[in-house]
């Protein structure tokens, strides 16, 4: 089958990293965490005291990490300046901090390029996960696909995900995360017009996954 590049966007809790996994490893494709990307920036900026809030100083240091993403979506790793960052990049800080340092068009610049040569160095295909994919990183992706779910079942998995944090604070965090990424004035988190719409609300993950695989093995 020919290479075939998926973008798979959306907000936080929608099944988008276990989804874009499975689908990747059923169907032989490379696989990237963009948010991931974006993470290990943030933890950078946090370990060599950058303030985070100060997008000038933000600017000036986007260009300085060295981020390197694996793409194998049965064992997908990251590092920073040759560090494993896959543990720090999951802490509370860097997850409050995040979007502030993503708002920053030096930091999308340089990481919207190194997603773009990652993409095109993918032999066989990739599925590219994130919140701008579809509408900036590869607008010419052969499919794109836009999850969605309502904000209490989004709230109700991350804190599955996370033990013993509380669901209302779990809930307010994500919304005001969301809130920023679709806000923020370069690339916000948007669905693309020609992007397929999933709303995963009443779906199980596996469910999610034959949708998407049926979508992708349409376009091979
Ligand atoms: O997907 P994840 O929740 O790990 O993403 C972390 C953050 O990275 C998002 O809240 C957003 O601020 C940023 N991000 C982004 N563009 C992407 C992927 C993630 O701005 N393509």
């Amino acid at each position: 089958p020919a290479a075939v590049i998926v973008a798979i966007d959306g907000p936080s809790g929608t099944g988008k990293s276990s989804t874009s996994r499975a689908v990747a490893a059923q169907l032989g494709l490379s696989y990237l965490d963009t948010g991931a990307q974006y993470r290990a920036m943030t933890w950078w900026m946090l370990s060599n005291g950058i303030d985070v809030r100060d997008a000038a100083e933000v600017a000036t240091a986007a260009a300085k990490p060295v981020i390197v993403s694996g793409t194998d979506p049965t064992a997908p790793t990251i590092t920073v300046d040759g560090e494993d960052a896959a543990g720090p990049i999951r802490t509370q800080e860097v997850t409050s901090g995040v979007s502030a340092v993503s708002a920053v068009p030096e930091v999308r610049t340089r990481i919207t390029e190194l997603q773009r040569t990652i993409a095109a160095q993918a032999q066989g295909g990739i599925v590219v996960e994130g919140r701008d994919i579809g509408t900036t990183v590869l607008p010419d992706a052969d499919l794109k696909i836009f999850l969605t779910a309502s904000p209490e079942a989004r709230a109700a998995r991350r804190s599955g995900e996370l033990k013993g944090s509380d669901l209302a604070a779990t809930k307010e965090a994500l919304i005001r995360r969301d809130a920023a990424d679709s806000g923020r004035k370069t690339s916000p988190l948007a669905k693309a017009d020609d992007a397929c719409e999933v709303d995963t609300t009443e779906l199980t993950l596996q469910q999610v996954i034959e949708c998407v695989v049926t979508l992708v093995e349409e376009k091979r």
